[in-house]
């Protein structure tokens, strides 16, 4: 599917996105080994989550979707229908699970992953201490993506894996067994393998330590202690937190209302600071100091910044942020030590970066090259195609600001690439067309439409027929009613 937008007015107006996609993964997959009943309010309603929601039905798990707001309707994920075997679960507005109580199904096929690295590395986790072999893919971005990281640790803990091209890609073969506790040192800030290990370490005899090299999400040692299981979490002066785990240990299912995601405002909120006159405001969103970096870049770049915290309906800090564009925005030099911080945000203060006066550099950016797609390489040829001079360096970009011309962008079917060169679309001196914009709904489906409903002129159909925001947005809905200027 294509989409194209068109320069316009500035963004302006609010957006709820949809749940976090990270925090909604780890709910699934606590929900699946605990004791008990999980409920998921206000899920991440994208295919990443639903292959989660799969995998756990696949392995066990009863889950109930629940549709939105017709009352009662719900829809079962614990078995998938002939045919769709290991197909992403719909995921409505609340998912109910009843766990497993630590004892999993041995699944009687592969584990389709889709898209989607965090299922893969942190179910590898959770199957470790299971007696019985599983095989994990995805699809070919996944199938190339690197899972020695998991590898590593788990065997260290005492189950047996191994995977495509000497251990180093997907698919991953797991036979899981008896466990003890270890001390990890991890090479790389990864939140997928800190979970994948503390996950594993629920099933094993002892302590098990973990150190990381700089803070990353911490989305799963609060909600280990939501599903009561005690974590320690020591801070340390200029590196990453020191963990520790006691197991065996069992969750017990709890309720879990999950935040906005950042992740997916963040879209909006960098075309805001890109935009003068732009203003937008993000409803009710994680602001957990592990994830939003991009607040800290944008505010350096001379964008204004405010944060009204809300009252917590659980472990994870709740917000609403407006980011509103300066006069001109100014080129920033990213300390490497904020990028795990906004690891996947780098999309969206790229495309904000290539709008600004001056040069800004990233560095220390190494990890991007191993996401959905290599995105330094994406976002530096989409960048250069679109008039912006951009240096790739090994581990990260130099971006001169200017200004950004009309053209086709090449996601190679990365959401977060799709999703950062559409909202550049709003402010470029011609129409910015994605050539595939199929990837978008893997985190955020409406993301077109929320577009829309701030102002954005888009169409679907390829060749320049959205007139305004309205009619761009019911061309992306294929029709329906236009979008609300308060998109939710
Ligand atoms: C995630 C962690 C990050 C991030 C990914 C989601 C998570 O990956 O890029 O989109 O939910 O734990 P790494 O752990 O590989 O940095």
């Amino acid at each position: 599917m294509r989409l194209t937008v068109h320069p316009g007015a500035p963004l302006s107006g609010r957006v709820r996105p949809p749940g976090d996609k990270s925090i909604t993964h780890r709910a699934f997959l606590l929900g699946l080994l605990s004791e008990g009943v999980t409920v998921v309010e206000n899920p991440n309603p994208g295919a990443d989550c639903g292959a989660t929601l799969a995998c756990a039905a696949r392995l066990g798990a009863a889950c109930e979707t629940f549709a939105p707001a017709a009352a009662g309707s719900a829809t079962r994920a614990s078995s998938a229908p002939a045919g769709s075997r290991g197909a992403a679960a719909t995921v409505g507005a609340r998912v109910e699970i009843r766990g497993c109580a630590g004892v999993l199904t041995e699944p009687d096929g592969v584990l389709e992953c889709g898209n989607s690295g965090t299922t893969l590395r942190i179910l590898a986790g959770a199957l470790a201490a299971q007696p019985f072999l599983a095989v994990l893919s995805g699809d070919a971005s996944l199938n190339r993506r690197p899972v020695a990281r998991v590898i590593e640790p788990l065997r260290r803990m005492g189950a047996t894996l191994s995977a495509r091209d000497g251990d180093r890609l997907p698919p991953l073969v797991i036979r899981g067994g008896r466990l003890r506790g270890i001390r990890y040192e991890l090479p790389v800030p990864s939140a997928q393998v800190a979970s994948s290990v503390l996950l594993a370490a629920l099933g094993a005899d002892g302590e098990t330590e973990i150190t990381l090299p700089a803070p990353a999400r911490d989305h799963t040692e609060r909600m280990l202690r939501a599903f009561g299981v005690n974590v320690e979490s020591t801070a340390r002066n200029g590196a990453g937190p020191h963990l520790r785990l006691s197991g065996p240990a069992r969750p017990h299912g709890t309720r879990v209302s999950v935040p906005g995601d950042f992740s997916a405002a963040a879209f909006f909120l960098a075309a805001a600071a890109a935009t003068p006159g732009a203003s937008v405001t993000a409803l009710g969103v994680s602001l957990n100091p592990t994830r939003v970096g991009l607040l800290d870049a944008l505010e350096r770049m001379g964008a204004r910044v405010e944060r009204r915290t809300l009252p917590a309906a659980g472990e994870e800090p709740v917000g609403d942020v407006t980011v509103t564009g300066p006069a001109r925005l100014r080129g920033v030099d990213l300390p490497a030590e904020w990028v795990p911080r906004m690891i996947d945000e780098i999309p969206a203060w790229a495309i904000a970066a290539a709008t600004a006066e001056g040069r800004s550099r990233l560095s220390g950016a190494q990890e991007l090259r191993v996401k959905e797609s290599d995105r330094l390489a994406l976002l530096a040829a989409n960048l250069t195609s679109l008039g912006i001079t951009v240096r790739e360096q090994p581990d990260g970009l130099e971006i001169e600001g200017g200004t950004i011309t009309g053209g086709t962008v090449v996601t190679g079917g990365d959401h977060r690439i799709a999703m950062a060169f559409a909202v550049l679309g709003t402010r470029a001196s011609g129409a910015i067309a994605i050539d595939d914009a199929s990837s978008i709904p893997t985190s955020y489906p409406g993301f077109a439409e929320a577009l829309a409903a701030l102002g954005g002129r888009i169409d679907t159909a390829g060749e320049g027929s959205a007139a305004n925001g309205r009619r761009g947005a019911s061309a992306a809905r294929g029709g329906r009613a236009p979008a609300r200027r308060h998109a939710s």
